[in-house]
């Protein structure tokens, strides 16, 4: 069983003090910090780009997890990978997907394959021989603080399923409305990989949120 990952998405912290906030989430317990890329095409929102998370690498001492959700990952993902730690791209983003991810790879990142709410484990099956890390998203990508969708439990719970039986080992991470009332819900059907953003960046303490999500998750595995 893959240990449990607890990963605060920098798209819900304070911009002008990058460096504080991610200091303050490796201070309470961050295993890895989550970036979020967006493109105005792939989703209805723009976030921020290489240099934003290169700024980010500088202050980081733990690992960059950058998510991104944009159209031809194929072609941008070389901008992140000195950067990043995981790179996780969009299974509906138009591209050649297991060349994107050995490309991932050989740059010397792990790879991550992000299917949205709408879109069937199916679509993802033919890949899980080939990444790390597979992200299911419970919200529909673009926005942060939005809720949870509970219908994508079916979906991590047959992805958990696939993974056993073809003894695989690729992380299963959620994203999107994360709390400690859903993730338990997600850990129990085999999420391991936790990315939360307004949970904890607004939290009163980020110390008591991580603890809060790992102490409802460890009854839940
Ligand atoms: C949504 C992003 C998420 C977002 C999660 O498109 O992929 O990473 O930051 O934010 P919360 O935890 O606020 O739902
Ligand atoms: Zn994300």
């Amino acid at each position: 069983m893959n240990p449990l990952i607890v990963a605060p998405s920098i798209l819900a912290s304070d911009f002008t003090r990058l460096g504080e906030e991610v200091r303050r989430a490796e201070q309470a317990g961050a295993d890895w910090l989550h970036m979020d890329i967006m493109d105005g095409h792939f989703v209805d929102n723009i976030s921020f780009g290489p240099a934003f998370v290169a700024a980010a690498r500088k202050c980081a001492t733990r690992p960059l997890d950058v998510h991104l959700m944009i159209s031809r990952p194929d072609h941008f993902f070389p901008r992140f990978a000195d950067s990043a730690h995981n790179i996780t791209v969009h299974v509906e983003a138009g591209h050649d997907i297991p060349a994107t991810l050995a490309g991932i790879r050989a740059a010397g990142c792990t790879a991550g394959l992000a299917i949205r709410p709408a879109t069937p484990l199916d679509r993802a099956l033919p890949f899980l021989p080939m990444i790390d890390l597979l992200l299911v998203m419970t919200v529909e990508p673009g926005f942060g603080g939005q809720e949870f969708m509970p219908g994508m439990i079916g979906k991590i719970a047959a992805a958990a399923r696939f993974r056993a039986d073809h003894s695989l080992s690729f992380r299963i991470q959620v994203d999107g409305g994360i709390t400690p009332e859903t993730a338990p819900l997600t850990v129990a059907s085999g999420a391991d990989t936790l990315v939360a953003g307004t949970s904890l960046f607004r939290a009163a303490r980020m110390d008591a949120a991580i603890a809060a999500l790992h102490a409802a998750c460890a009854t839940a595995r």
